[in-house]
């Protein structure tokens, strides 16, 4: 019998990779999805598309239970839902604190509770690395986020850490990319376009993971005999920001105008955006916040992830090169550039 694994926000980027993966691995795998998503998931008879009422915990909770009378216990559970925007605080700690405190509560009230449950935090939660001193980001320092992001990311990791009902994993992803992105294809464009943009006039050292390297991780953490354990995951390797152009260039045989953009007068602008869409649309989020913007051009983002990867005693597939290289297939096969 293949084990029911249920994946949260299946809907999206790193969710749609979660379920290629566990279906690689060999489980059933049950997508949830919320009742407004727009759902392209695999055709697959090891996939069942379940809609959960995440923000009713009594629907929640009856949802819990008819699915276990109907196809038997979740033995695990990986919860990636979550935002990386939102309008205001309110709205992170709902979505990336309360949530996963009342799904994990409600697998425990519907006997539902799983064997393992790996949350999909965030490395924001530990905000950036030292910028004198470059030291790597480490699983074993304090969490200093510098974004509500962060901070809520950083909350749900405390409940956790502290109470937690279930048998937990806690995973911090750095930066991803990888097919079906919508981040880094910006960045590529622009360079196919002839211009390589960085934010900011200093040295900035980033970590990233492959998408498939990540879900690579978290779905083979699901066996492993540890619970209560934290991982950050990265390609287990760091790059200066201008690695990441010249790796594009060359994969994209381009030439291009470097531009140094200083972090301020984008502050100002970020913030006069912030302004207007208050005025004129305060039910959406600008992609580029003041504080996504300090965020992202925060010096250090390289970060220490050799604990999961030797607790996996595999490495990641991927390093930026090669990443990048199958990515801009990728986007090249579906139109995309
Ligand atoms: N992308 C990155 O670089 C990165 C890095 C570190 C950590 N992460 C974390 O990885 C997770 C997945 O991120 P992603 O990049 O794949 O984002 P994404 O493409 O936006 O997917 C997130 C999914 O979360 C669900 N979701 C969104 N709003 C929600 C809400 N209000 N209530 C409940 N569910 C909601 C949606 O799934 P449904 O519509 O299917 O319900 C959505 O597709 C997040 O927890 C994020 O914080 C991402």
């Amino acid at each position: 019998m293949k084990p029911n694994l249920l994946i949260t926000g299946a809907s999206g980027f790193i969710g749609s990779h979660l379920i290629e993966e566990a279906l690689l691995q060999g489980y059933k795998v049950f997508a949830a999805v919320r009742k407004s998503s727009k759902v392209v998931l695999p055709d697959h008879a090891d996939v069942t598309v379940v809609q959960l009422d995440y923000y009713n915990d009594d629907h929640l909770v009856e949802q819990l239970m008819s699915l276990k009378q109907q196809y038997g216990r979740f033995e695990y559970v990986i919860h990636n839902a979550g935002i990386t925007r939102a309008k205001n605080v309110a709205d992170f700690n709902e979505v990336n604190n309360l949530l996963p405190q009342r799904l994990a509560q409600a697998l425990v009230t519907s006997q539902n509770k799983p064997a393992k449950f790996i949350l999909v935090s965030s490395m924001a939660a530990f905000g950036p690395g030292d910028k004198k001193s470059r030291t790597p980001i480490s699983i074993h320092q304090p969490m200093s986020p510098i974004s509500n992001y962060g901070k809520s990311k950083r909350a749900v990791s405390n409940y956790f850490l502290t109470q937690s009902p279930i048998p937990f994993i806690l995973v911090y992803p750095t930066a991803v990319y990888g097919p079906r992105d919508r981040d880094f294809i910006e960045f590529v464009k622009l360079i196919k376009g002839g211009f390589e943009p960085y934010l900011g006039l200093y040295r900035q050292i980033l970590s990233m993971v492959h998408v498939s390297d990540l879900t690579y991780a978290i779905v083979g953490l699901l066996e492993k005999g540890i619970v209560g354990n934290q991982y950050i995951v990265s390609d287990n390797k760091n790059y200066d920001k201008k690695e990441l152009g010249a790796i594009i260039k060359g994969i994209l045989h381009k030439k291009t105008i470097k531009l140094f953009i200083p972090v301020t007068p984008v502050l100002w602008i970020a913030g006069l955006t912030e302004l207007i869409y208050k005025l004129v649309a305060p039910s959406k989020t600008p992609l580029l916040t003041k504080e996504k913007i300090n965020e992202i051009s925060a010096a250090n983002w390289s970060c220490e992830a050799k604990e999961v990867w030797d607790a996996l005693g595999k490495q990641p597939r991927y390093d930026l090169k090669s990443g990048m290289q199958q990515t801009i297939e990728w986007y090249r096969g579906n139109n995309l550039l």
